[in-house]
């Protein structure tokens, strides 16, 4: 099968390529300088393709609220053009969405079909992608993922764990929950659902569970040897960013399910496995 894997050099991208060639997939990785999904007739030009995933995207959450339009273009237009293009020569096309879609002020894990309603202007964009894609073509997967860390990137547990070489203490945000997601699991996760031949729609690729970034960075403490006691509670008040963050970012799994796609698995265990990968990049 041949996958074209946009986006190729941003993290998620990175873990995926190599994945896909090590089962022996004819794989076509670009990034912006051999293609730049805003441009129409870039876009128009990708062929012979069976499968098109989407990494790219304007991921700069904070600076998307002054650059709106940028990240409009990246994470709405170019995937509506790779959807046309993907259309157009019968390829299957995964995009990468993400948990800002959604307000973040529920109780209960967001299944795939629930009402969205963005913050952030990221969050806007990027359901704006969503909404692109499925105009443009019935042939696809939108994978909404979060708390997204690996090797190949600036994350959350590098900064965590820098900062907890540096400081004796550490404040991190206690009313914030979500699902820490491995980009090496999105990935597998990626591989399967297209193995599977999942019906198009809509999925939520995170890891299973939930933790606030408090308890997050806790476990991240704890595996570098260190007390997790060192690790302070606060709160987004007084923490305050450019762009609102979903307080409740946890995402269910359901629409895997029914379609026999088994979820990744709880992020603690995970990140268990993933640790000695991320953290020593
Ligand atoms: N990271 C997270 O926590 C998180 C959470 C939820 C969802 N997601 C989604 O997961 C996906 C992968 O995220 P990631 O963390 O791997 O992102 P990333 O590391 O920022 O990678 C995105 C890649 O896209 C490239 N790109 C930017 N503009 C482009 C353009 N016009 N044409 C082609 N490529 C372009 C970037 O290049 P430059 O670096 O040169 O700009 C970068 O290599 C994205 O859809 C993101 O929205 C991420």
């Amino acid at each position: 099968m041949r996958w074209m894997v946009t986006g190729a050099q941003g993290m998620l991208g990175k873990d995926l390529v190599p994945r896909l060639e090590a089962e022996g997939h004819d794989v076509v990785a670009v990034d912006v300088d051999e293609l730049d999904i805003t441009r129409p007739d870039a876009v128009a030009g990708v062929t012979d393709v069976d499968v098109l995933v989407n990494c790219a995207a304007y991921t700069a959450v904070d600076a998307a609220e002054e650059n709106e339009g940028r990240a409009f273009a990246i994470n709405a237009v170019g995937p509506q053009l790779l959807a046309r293009a993907a259309r157009a020569c019968g390829a299957r096309l995964v995009q990468i969405s993400t948990d800002y879609v959604f307000a973040g002020n529920g109780t209960s894990p967001y299944a795939a079909d629930e009402v969205i309603a963005p913050l952030s202007a990221y969050g806007r964009t990027k359901a704006a992608g969503e909404w692109a894609v499925r105009a443009e073509t019935d042939d696809h997967l939108i994978i909404r993922t979060a708390w997204l860390y690996g090797a190949q990137g600036a994350c959350f547990p590098k900064t965590m764990a820098r900062l907890a070489a540096e400081k004796p203490r550490l404040q991190v945000v206690a009313d914030q929950v979500g699902q820490p997601t491995w980009t090496v699991d999105l990935a597998d996760l990626i591989v399967r659902l297209v193995a599977a031949n999942a019906p198009s729609g809509t999925y939520h690729g995170t890891a299973s569970g939930e933790v606030s970034w408090h308890g997050f960075t806790q476990e991240i403490v704890r595996t570098l040897g260190k007390d997790p006691a060192m690790v302070e509670p606060t709160t987004s008040e007084a923490f305050v960013r450019p762009a609102p963050r979903p307080a409740y970012s946890v995402l269910s799994h359901d629409s895997l399910r029914r379609v026999g796609v088994t979820p990744i698995g709880e992020w603690r265990e995970r990140w268990q496995v993933a640790a000695p990968h991320v953290l020593s990049s």
